[in-house]
């Protein structure tokens, strides 16, 4: 179902879509979301509607996130988040398997659920059937009061204000951003030292600022968006920290232009996929400057080899793409966060390309509330 009445009371503030409006307006939802929350006196940060005190946090054994589209794949990166700052196992699921599979709930997990809208079927059942087995279910939500919200023992909003356009792109990164909050404060009740603690906050600081200096790179990346507008298919590629980041910018791909695009773990290209390499089939690879730069850059000779475009997202120039979107560097348990923006800009313009009607896809709904 979709929310007509939303698009129609909104104001689109002389963007041409709710869309381009919503990722312009990605580095002020970014500060709303750390605004009031730091604390800088420990290092830390404080989410008040959490309802998990700091004995009951040390008690956490291991995290399910669960959520469906471009909300699950914000979950992996809060997964990865949540294992790197707060060394507490975690992992994200969609909800629909989940609570298809008769799940095993135990009582040391802690199970959050993430929606945008706060609605979804699927989530909403998922957490319903969680609360029946007795077990503590935080929302990472976006929409104040939403279904989700309530039924959940606690959590945080993501604060990115309304989201208009069926794709998701100022609430993504949002979400990814309120899981690193939701990482660091966890990790500083265990074992993230000072030091990393201040390290990771000065990062999110940063954030703002970098977004914005991604978002004036468009006109480069409208360029990119047209070389690649008429490819048939794109595969995406990313590793550890950058595979959920090719994940989700192959479904916002997908999403609005139609072009059928996969993502894969760099390291599983020689299981199958690099039989599909050829010139006709673009790659978008994710490449931060962290310690699996090399690895990455033997992936990307692979497909050079094999005489496949490559487009790289990195924190330098990459001798072996044919195009490099350069990004400002992050923390490196942060990159994640920047590296999808730019290929939103890229899937944006490629669907526009293609006379695509992007803030409404064919077949798609902003919020499934039915089963
Ligand atoms: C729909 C939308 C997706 C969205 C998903 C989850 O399928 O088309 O863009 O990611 O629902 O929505 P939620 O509101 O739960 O984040």
């Amino acid at each position: 179902e979709t929310v007509e009445w939303e698009a129609a009371s909104f104001d689109m503030g002389g963007h041409d879509t709710y869309m381009h409006k919503e990722m312009s307006e990605q580095a002020e939802a970014v500060d709303r979301v750390l605004r009031g929350r730091i604390d800088d006196r420990f290092s830390t940060v404080h989410l008040g509607g959490l309802n998990l005190d700091a004995r009951e946090a040390r008690g956490v054994r291991r995290i399910k996130i669960l959520g469906c589209g471009t909300s699950y794949h914000a979950g992996l990166i809060g997964a990865g988040l949540i294992e790197e700052l707060a060394r507490i196992p975690a992992d994200a699921e969609p909800a629909s398997e989940f609570r298809y599979r008769n799940p095993v709930v135990d009582p040391d997990t802690l199970y959050i659920a993430v929606s945008q809208s706060g609605e979804t079927y699927d989530v909403l059942a998922a957490v319903q059937e969680l609360k029946r087995k007795g077990a503590r279910v935080l929302g990472v939500v976006n929409v104040v009061g939403s279904a989700i919200a309530r039924e959940a023992d606690g959590g945080t909003y993501v604060h990115a204000g309304p989201e208009v356009c069926v794709v998701s792109t100022k609430c993504f990164t949002n979400t990814v951003v309120a899981f690193a909050l939701l990482a660091l404060h966890l990790g500083r009740i265990r074992d993230l030292s000072v030091a990393d603690g201040k390290r990771i906050i000065e990062g999110l600081r940063k954030l703002p600022a970098q977004i914005e200096e991604i978002l004036a790179m468009e006109p480069e990346i409208e360029k990119l968006a047209q070389e690649y507008a008429g490819a048939q298919s794109m595969m995406f590629i990313g590793r550890v920290r950058g595979y959920p980041v090719a994940l989700e910018a192959s479904l916002k791909l997908k999403e609005i232009s139609y072009i059928h695009a996969e993502a894969y773990p760099a390291s599983e290209l020689k299981h199958g996929p690099l039989a599909l390499i050829e010139p006709a089939l673009p790659t978008v690879a994710i490449v931060p400057n962290d310690d699996l730069l090399e690895k990455n850059r033997a992936a990307l000779e692979e497909i050079k080899a094999r005489s496949g475009r490559i487009l790289a997202v990195a924190h330098q120039n990459q001798e072996k793409a044919d195009h490099t979107i350069v990004v400002p560097k992050n923390e490196d348990e942060l990159d994640p966060i920047l590296m999808g923006i730019p290929l939103q800009l890229f899937a944006y313009h490629t669907a526009l390309a293609m006379g695509r009607d992007i803030d409404k896809p064919r077949n798609l709904a902003k919020s499934v509330t039915v089963e």
